[in-house]
């Protein structure tokens, strides 16, 4: 019999003590990211211009449980342990006979679950002298995180937003002001890679590719600055499992254990956050559940995306990663779920998708808006466009479930509130918010552009020659 109680809060002391490291426990290790020159294994040295050193051990790391520094633990005790709550007013408003649960990591100071890599990435950068961070954002969640934790430690941040978002979304910019940071709007003259772009396109509206190449760029060229990136990576995913960590400890103070978990999915990073706890608890003999993720239909990486080596930026200045991708070179229309308009998928949710351990579904926008006004309506959390996708596939469940008449329990990821994101709202209640359809033939360049690796660069084993 389920806790009937709505909100489950864990005390501070119960916080994750260490971050769960999912390739402690694959069936098959992850195809390691190669060289862009060489088409070789990276190792830690390749690595070295953009990241400290800690956090190119995390990457390759094959460690179950790495430990959350104290200094980190303390700046998450701001607003960590995030609640779990039982949407009963959602439930009703659906009939169904489902229980539906969320996380809600709309309670940190950015507003999403983006501070829980941005905290960690910047203590870790500072504890090896690194003066300035550098990085591109979407929507604007990342570079608000990054610079909220740049202002904590001391550190210079320097953002590369997405044009498009830029001008969406003002209030993201004076945000990342706010905390310090300075923000521009990529394609940017400030670089060489920008300067490329706005040459043959000046109106082009950006993309997460094009900024991560002007990021890259300028920490590749500056040795006091190092790259952040906030999705994708395999250490930005393992931060993020303190979500379901909590999550796990959570649904057991309400009696209750998910039998379908969802999340959404632009680069992986909450998705996994959520998920990868439970799946490594099934990879380790426990219960199998259903794992969905959700994307949006005009940037489908995971449902049309092929799976193959691609470069991680549009200018192909990083190092290639196995992945679900549209193509380094695709532009994805500019729909107001910014954080999900990126080309590929992290390479360790596209190899449990390759493994059959996920699903994946995808949906336009105006169906996301409607699922997100229903749990305003009913839960009062307005969700932001990206967490709308999220909904939407946790209303798609249980209205399933309605129609199987199963009382399934389903748990989301409600990664991040809307509260900038009211524009997109205002077009949804005024019928002008327009589902978006990306060009076939754009794909289809884009796919035809993607790099030729052989077969055996990729069969070193994740982590093979470095210390755990
Ligand atoms: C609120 C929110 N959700 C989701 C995402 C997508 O990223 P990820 O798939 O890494 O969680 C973003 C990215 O910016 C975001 O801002």
């Amino acid at each position: 019999m389920p806790n009937q109680a709505t909100k489950f809060l864990l005390e501070e002391g119960r916080m994750p003590a260490h971050w769960y490291n999912i390739a402690a426990d694959l069936p098959v290790p992850v195809p390691p990211m190669l060289h862009p020159g060489t088409l070789q294994p990276v190792g830690p040295d390749d690595l070295a211009p953009l990241f400290p050193a800690e956090l190119i051990r995390q990457e390759m790391s094959t460690t179950r449980e790495i430990p959350i520094p104290e200094p980190v633990r303390e700046v998450f005790k701001l607003w960590r342990p995030s609640p779990l709550v039982r949407a009963r007013r959602l439930e009703q408003a659906l009939q169904t006979p489902a229980r539906i649960y969320f996380k809600y990591e709309g309670v940190s100071p950015a507003g999403s679950h983006k501070p829980n890599t941005a905290i960690p990435q910047a203590w870790f950068n500072q504890q090896e002298g690194v003066r300035r961070l550098v990085t591109e954002t979407g929507a604007g969640q990342w570079g608000s995180s990054l610079s909220f934790a740049g202002a904590l430690f001391g550190l210079e941040v320097t953002v590369y937003q997405v044009r498009v978002s830029y001008e969406q979304k003002p209030y993201r910019r004076a945000l990342m002001e706010t905390y310090g940071a300075r923000c521009v709007a990529s394609p940017s003259p400030e670089t060489e890679y920008g300067r490329s772009v706005l040459a043959q396109h000046p109106e082009h509206p950006g993309s997460l590719g094009i900024a991560i190449s002007e990021a890259v760029e300028v920490a590749a060229s500056h040795t006091d600055t190092k790259y952040a990136l906030g999705s994708v990576l395999n250490h930005v995913l393992l931060h993020q499992t303190i979500i379901g960590q909590e999550a796990m400890l959570q649904m057991e103070m309400a009696d209750d254990d998910p039998d379908v978990i969802v999340g959404c999915t632009g680069g992986g990073s909450n998705f996994a956050g959520m998920a990868f706890p439970y799946i490594g608890q099934q990879l380790r003999g426990g219960r199998r559940r259903r794992v969905v993720a959700v994307e949006p239909a005009a940037c489908p990486s995971l449902t049309r995306g092929k799976y193959a080596y691609d470069f991680g930026d549009t200018g192909k200045m990083t190092p290639l990663a196995k992945m679900h991708t549209l193509g380094a070179a695709f532009t994805p229309p500019g729909f107001h779920a910014g954080g999900l308009r990126y080309h590929g998928m992290a390479p360790l949710v596209s190899h449990l998708q390759q493994l059959g351990l996920i699903e994946a579904t995808a949906f336009q926008q105006n169906k996301c808006f409607e699922a997100g006004v229903l749990l305003a309506r009913t839960e009062g959390i307005v969700p932001a466009p990206e967490a709308n996708h999220a909904v939407a596939g946790a209303v798609a469940e249980a209205l399933r479930c309605k129609r199987e008449g199963r009382s399934e329990v389903i748990l989301f990821n409600l990664c991040g509130h809307g509260h900038f994101d009211m524009s997109a709202y205002s077009n949804y209640a005024a019928g002008t918010l327009v589902d978006q359809h990306y060009d076939e033939s754009e794909l289809a360049m884009a796919l035809s552009g993607l790099p030729s690796v052989p077969a055996t660069n990729a069969s070193r084993r994740q982590g093979q020659g470095v210390a755990p």
